[in-house]
């Protein structure tokens, strides 16, 4: 079976697969096969990190704990309960990064029909991260609490590295920020132990092409924006 999954990542170009991994906000309820579930968070332990501590803790939901999940954060979320970050955010952007905050939203919003000044559809559209898109799957990932960015940074690589093998697979994903947000029905629910900070979520699954937000797509700064050469 490995084999069979090995064979379609061997197939799969590099340069296919980063082209073809974008954020998806909108599922079917297909269930990913068991063994290829598996197969992937294989892969993924490839990521490399500093002195390859692998800092990442995964914890996937599917089927009835996926939704059972979905419904306690919706219920979490509605309630009023506060915000609990378990590492700091920096999200008050300025200038080219709150333009690119700005475009990215206008760019999702516009694609769902939503004008700037509806503010009930704008959080019906918030509340979707934590309906996970109605995706079948969601990860969770985190990291020991007393780790700081550095550390971060390998779960950062090893996030990407998962949602490329689910892009080579065929599989949609969305990643997701707000999923941690509000860790404690997600740690009561998925027995996260109290040391582990959550800095991340992942649903996913397969996508489902007639929801209108999937037809976003978000452009990139140019090379002399961000890079740099000398010789
Ligand atoms: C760490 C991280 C957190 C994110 N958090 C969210 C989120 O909470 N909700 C959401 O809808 N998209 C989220 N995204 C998706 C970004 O908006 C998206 O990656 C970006 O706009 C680029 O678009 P693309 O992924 O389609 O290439 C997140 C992406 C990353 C990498």
């Amino acid at each position: 079976m490995a084999e069979q999954f090995d064979e379609i990542l061997n197939s799969t170009s590099l340069g296919e697969v980063l082209q073809s991994r974008r954020s998806v906000r909108g599922f079917t309820d297909r269930q990913i096969d068991k063994d290829l579930l598996t197969h992937i968070f294989e892969m993924a332990q490839l990521s490399p990190s500093n002195c390859n501590t692998q800092p990442w803790k995964t914890y996937v939901a599917s089927g009835e704990a996926c939704d059972k999940l979905r419904n306690d954060l919706v219920e979490c979320v509605m309630s009023g309960a506060p915000q609990e970050l378990a590492f700091n955010y920096f999200g008050d952007f300025k200038g080219e990064y709150r333009k690119r905050q700005v475009d990215c939203a206008v760019a999702l919003y516009d694609n769902m029909g939503i004008a700037r000044n509806d503010k009930p559809a704008r959080q019906g559209a918030l509340l979707r991260n934590y309906q996970f898109f109605d995706a079948p799957h969601v990860a969770f990932i985190g990291m020991p609490m007393d780790f700081d960015i550095v550390n971060g940074l390998d779960v950062g690589i090893y996030l990407q590295t998962l949602m490329l093998i689910m892009s080579a697979h065929g599989i949609a994903s969305c990643a997701q920020g707000a999923l941690a947000y509000y860790p404690k029905p997600v740690k009561a629910a998925l027995n996260i132990p109290d040391d582990i900070g959550l800095l991340v979520g992942l649903s996913f699954g397969y996508e489902d092409e007639s929801v209108a937000a999937n037809k976003t797509r978000t452009p990139r700064a140019s090379l002399a924006d961000t890079v740099s050469f000398a010789e």
